[in-house]
């Protein structure tokens, strides 16, 4: 990060055109009690946050004077928002069903016309399918394993696809149908593990080289503009972009050796069986570089606005190879990769949700840009 102080950081922060805001959080919720919707799979909680995530993005939120409501995003939440009326929403919903769930809420704030934060319909959409984000970055050059899409299951398998391989659900995320059986070593378990996906998860199934390197996330924040807005406008680089110091997730140790697999993720940091979080990783500059190279345009070329975070393992070769994007990343704090990531460079929790929001926020007129010193200008 640059800590430097620039010229123009001494500026008071971008005013609002309005004192405080009335800020709506919307998000799905682990509840066991309640009965799973039609049509969403058995272990679809995993992906969802649990009430005190909530509590501490509100939290973060009225920090600095704003009033706040949690409201469930399930098929209510139209009402809901025509009772509350928020001036904007802060999106963490990860939707219910379908094949584009994550894009559910914001699709449905652009109808209503609601501001909120983060990315929009079409790149949530194509973010939660990895095969269509894959197409698109391997399209742009952007190294990715050989990878093939099975939708009834007998497809034959291309040539350059060589075992092991790896099945993964295409359109799920928090390691959903992800376990050891996960990598398959011949023909046999391949369609086993394949019809499975497919019937489990009622969505097609990502088969890929398998990468038995090290694995690493990486996050990206901010966007071109962002310093006439910021609160922290010595977070970002020049080109307006914050990258996040490099998170290793070391597996070989944890309940499913060398996989960061659902029952990993659902570990507290520390926690017997969890996979080692290493920030930064203990990694040589030159591979750092590349792999936030990597995330900023793997970010870059799907559209995503504000903040992102990219999976991406080592080959057999020690080459990056990018697994996918998560344009709506966990924000527990103390435990979801990007807080982790925040909190190794001195970011603190609040400041991180806030920036959030007022990047959000900027992007729909509710923030009026500062004066940017003519000498910062030149840099
Ligand atoms: N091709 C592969 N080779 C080796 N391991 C893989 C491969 N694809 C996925 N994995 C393992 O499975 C884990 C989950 O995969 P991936 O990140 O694609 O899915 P996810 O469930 O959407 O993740 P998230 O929780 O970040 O949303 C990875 O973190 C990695 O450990
Ligand atoms: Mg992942």
């Amino acid at each position: 990060m640059n800590t430097m102080k620039e010229p123009g950081a001494d500026q008071p922060p971008s005013h609002r055109t309005k004192r405080y805001w009335r800020v709506a959080v919307l998000a799905n919720i682990k509840d066991e009690n309640q009965p799973l919707p039609p049509g969403v799979p058995p272990d679809a909680y995993a992906d969802f946050d649990h009430i005190e995530t909530i509590e501490h993005i509100r939290k973060a939120i009225e920090s600095d004077g704003h009033e706040t409501a949690f409201l469930l995003a399930d098929e209510n939440l139209p009402f809901c928002l025509r009772e509350y009326k928020p001036d904007i929403c802060f999106n963490i919903a990860e939707g219910l069903g379908g094949d584009a769930r994550e894009a559910q809420i914001p699709a449905l704030l652009e109808m209503m016309r609601i501001p909120y934060t983060g990315s929009r319909v079409l790149t949530n959409g194509i973010s939660l399918d990895k095969t269509l984000t894959k197409r698109i970055w391997r399209d742009r050059r952007l190294p990715v394993a050989p990878f093939q899409e099975f939708i009834v299951g007998d497809e034959s398998l291309r040539p350059e696809l060589n075992y092991p391989l790896f099945v993964k659900p295409a359109r799920e995320g928090t390691g959903m149908g992800v376990d050891l059986k996960a990598v398959v070593r011949n023909e046999k378990e391949l369609r086993e593990r394949v019809k499975w996906v497919i019937e489990k998860y009622s969505q097609p199934a990502l088969v890929e080289t398998f990468l038995p390197g090290r694995e690493f996330t990486v996050g990206i924040m901010g966007r071109p503009d962002v310093k006439l807005y910021s609160r922290h406008p010595e977070w970002y680089d020049k080109d307006g972009f914050h990258r996040f110091p490099i998170l290793e997730l070391d597996s070989s140790r944890s309940v499913t050796p060398n996989i960061y697999s659902q029952a990993a993720k659902s570990k507290s940091v520390g926690e017997e069986g969890a996979p080692g979080y290493f920030c930064p990783a203990n990694i040589e500059p030159e591979l750092t570089r590349k792999l936030q190279y990597l995330a900023w345009r793997a970010h870059i070329l799907l559209y995503a606005l504000d903040i992102s975070r990219t999976d991406i393992r080592l080959d057999a070769e020690g080459n990056p190879r990018l697994l996918e994007i998560n344009t709506l990343p966990g924000l527990t704090p103390g435990y979801s990769d990007l807080c982790l990531q925040a909190s190794a460079e001195g970011i603190a929790y609040n400041d991180l949700i806030l920036e959030i929001l007022y990047m959000g926020a900027s992007r729909w007129g509710m923030l009026e840009p500062r004066e940017i010193p003519a000498e910062a200008k030149k840099r």
